[in-house]
Parts: C-alpha cells; structure tokens; sequence
C-alpha cells in the first residue's frame, strides 16, 4: 500500500512539475512575442513571431536607443522652432484641430493677457483662428484704442496636412508705427499745401489789382505787400529746405565749434529785427573754452530760431538773456524771454512742424511754424535734445542741450 501510494504520489507531483514547466513556457512565448511586438512597433519593422527572448531584448533595446535619438532630435527641433519664432516682431499662435492654443510665441503673450486692449486682441485672434479652421483664411485689422492706441494686423491660415485639417495659425502685427508715419506724411503734404496756398492766392489778386491801377502810390503799395508776401513763400520754401537737408543728412559734420561763436553769430543774425523793436540781447559771458562736436552751420539756425521766436514773442522794449552752461556731461545753451509765453496745452505740440499757438498771429509775426520743428531736429541730430519751460503772459525758456565733447563718442542714429 505504502509503496503504491508512493508512487501514485510521485506520478501526482511530476504531473503537476510538467504542467507548471508547460504554462510557464508558454508565458515565456507570449512574452517573447509581446516584447518584439513592441520592439517592432518602436522601430517601425515587421513584427517577428519567434526568436528568443534575448533577441527580443536586444531588438527592444535597439528601437529604445534609436526612439531616445530620435525624440532628442525631435525635441531639439521645435526648440529651435520655437525660440526662431520668439524673435520675430510679430506675434504668432497656433491652434489644434479643436480650436485648443498648442503653441504661442513670445510676443503674442502680450496679446492675451487681461488689460482691456489685449482682451479685444484676444478676442479677435480666436476668431480669426475658429474661421482658419472652418478652412477660410483671414486678414483684417483691429484697432485697439489703448492707451497706447495701437493698430493690429491679423492674418490666419488653416493647417492641412494631406488629409484633413490639423490646426490653424494666426499672425498678429504691430503697424501702428506705419500707421503714424503714413497720417504724419499725409498731414505734412496737407500743410505745405494750405501754407502755400494764402500767400499765393494773395500774389495772384495783388498781381490782378496792380494790372488795372494807375495812381502811382497805390501801385507802389501794391507792389510792397507783394514782396512781403512772395518773401514769406520764399521763407516756407527756405525753412522746408533746411528741414529736409536735416532728415538727409546721413553723416551730419562733426567739427569742435566753439559755443561762443555760435551763439554770437546767431545773436548778429537777429540783431536788426531785434533793435527794430528796441529789444536789449544779454549774453552772459561765455567761457572760450566751452565746445560742441557738430555741424557749425545747424548749430547757428537752431541757436536763430529760438533768439528769433523770443524777440517775436515780447512785447518792444523787452528783454532777452542768453546763457551757456555745462555740467561736464552736457553743454546747454539757453534763451530766456519775458514775452507772451507758451499755454500749457499747446507746450508739447510747438514743436511739431507748422503748429503755432495761435495761428492767425502766426500770419502777422510772418512766422512759418517750421522754426522749432528745426530746432528740434538739430539738437536730435547731435545727440541732445531741447527743453522748454513757459508760462502763459510771463515768458519762456527754450534750452538746447549737447552732448559735450568727452561724452561724444558715440553719437545715436541721427532721424
Ligand atoms: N519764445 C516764445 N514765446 C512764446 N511762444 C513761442 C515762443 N517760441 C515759440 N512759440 C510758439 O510756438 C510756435 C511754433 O514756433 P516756431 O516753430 O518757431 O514757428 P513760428 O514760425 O510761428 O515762430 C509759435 O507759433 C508760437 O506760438
Ligand atoms: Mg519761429
């Protein structure tokens, strides 16, 4: 009994031992087959039903290697991709085929943030990129009133790839400097125009009264105011030709001129105009030494035109200091007067070209409203800049300041 049920026992457990050894080699062969299934599909070859469990691993390990280069290369590419895309002006987001933002560069992030502006400009990208996905191209402007107030350009693409549409890209423009530019051209052509115009006309009517008069002292008045008016075109001609040497000069002369003789050059220039009104000129006494690198000849007009606007502006009678002063860094040549002064609001706006305070006066001063837009462009083409400070019915005082000398080296873009 005893060595029979040994043996039924030992024919038990020897079943049991094969049956264990047949399920796990079969889930050794399903295993095999599932990591070269996997092996395959990260490779892209042809799934292999045998082979042993090393070659399995070894395929395994070759696709791993090659899918590691090949998401490095990957990852490297649109990481080039996107950080070209950051340098770009314009601000560019993509979309996915659901209408989800997958990408934006850096300058349109200034386009989805909370601020009023940029809400409408978010506003108007998603919808831009909802119709680019309908499969409609878009191109349209939106302003927004800021401020600043700025002007956008929107342009958005669908995305196809062979099949079907994967997204959408839009692209959003800043041309609000183009905007500015192209209204100031238009205005100063408008100007020129209308300035040109009254002087003109007028030429043409004293011309036409002149042809018909025969008392002498009639005609001899006639012709006077004629010179008057053909010598103000002659100065809109003069000054419209100053300002657009100024805008081409490329390379503007840099000379050492010595600060006192500009300013006494300019102070002879409007000496005759100046006694025509008894009105005294104080120059402070101006150390020799004090110098400027620039264009002698600009320097004068700018100096001019403020001594001319300050004798212009006073009553007769009046007084004018002029005085030159430096802090080491920069030279500042300043005309004071105690005539009608600038009102607040008009401040920023003189010197632009053609504005005038009050520009029916302007027609009696003879005035051409391009003097201090001059001034301007000279101090900006050396460098410096020109400050005002006026009250109304008190007087002003218009300061040129220039780089001096030792802090010249490099001179900014003229424009
Ligand atoms: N010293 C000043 N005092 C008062 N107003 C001034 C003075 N300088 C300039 N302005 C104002 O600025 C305007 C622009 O000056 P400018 O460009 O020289 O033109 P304008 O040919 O009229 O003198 C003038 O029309 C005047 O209204
Ligand atoms: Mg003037």
């Amino acid at each position: 009994v005893t060595t029979t049920a040994w043996a039924a026992a030992g024919a038990g457990a020897f079943g049991m031992l094969v049956l264990a050894l047949l399920v796990r080699w079969r889930t050794r062969r399903s295993l095999v087959r599932r990591l070269s299934s996997v092996g395959a599909r990260l490779d892209g070859g042809q799934a292999g039903g045998g082979g042993s469990l090393d070659d399995a691993i070894t395929r395994l390990e070759r696709a791993a290697e090659v899918s590691g280069e090949q998401s490095y290369e990957l990852r490297a590419r649109v990481g080039r991709l996107a950080l070209a895309l950051d340098v770009l002006q314009q601000g560019v987001m993509i979309c996915d085929e659901d209408g989800e933002i997958r990408y934006r560069n850096a300058p349109a992030e200034a386009f989805t943030g909370g601020r009023h502006g940029e809400a409408i400009a978010h506003q108007a990208t998603s919808e831009a990129l909802s119709t680019a996905l309908a499969g409609q191209p878009v191109s349209r402007g939106v302003d927004l009133f800021g401020p600043p107030r700025r002007n956008l350009r929107l342009s958005a693409f669908p995305l196809h790839d062979e099949h079907r549409t994967i997204g959408a890209v839009v692209v959003v423009e800043d041309i609000s400097e183009g905007r500015r530019l192209e209204a100031v051209r238009r205005d100063f052509v408008a100007n020129v125009s209308h300035e040109l115009k009254t002087p003109v006309g007028a030429l043409a009517l004293l011309a036409e009264t002149l042809a018909d008069e025969e008392d002498q002292a009639v005609t001899q008045r006639l012709s006077r105011r004629m010179q008057i008016e053909a010598a103000r075109v002659g100065r809109i001609i003069e000054d419209l030709l100053d300002l657009s040497r100024l805008e081409a000069e490329e390379s503007p002369v840099r000379e050492p001129v010595t600060l006192h003789l500009i300013v006494a050059e300019a102070v002879e220039e409007v000496r005759p105009s100046a006694e025509q009104r008894s009105i005294e000129l104080h120059v402070a006494s101006i150390s020799g030494r004090l110098q400027v690198l620039g264009d002698r000849r600009q320097l004068v007009s700018a100096v001019f035109n403020l001594l001319e606007n300050a004798v212009k502006y006073s009553e007769r009678g009046a007084s004018i200091e002029i005085e030159c002063e430096t802090n080491g860094r920069e030279v500042a040549v300043s005309v004071c007067d105690h005539g009608i002064g600038v009102p607040t609001t008009d401040l920023e706006r003189i010197f632009e070209r053609f504005y005038r305070v009050d520009r029916s006066r302007g027609r009696d001063t003879g005035g051409t409203g391009l003097g201090l837009a001059i001034v301007r462009h000279v101090a900006t083409n050396h460098g410096g800049r020109i400050d005002v400070d006026s009250r109304e019915g008190e007087g002003s005082t218009f300061t040129l300041r220039l780089p001096a000398p030792g802090g010249l080296v490099a001179l900014p873009p003229t424009g």
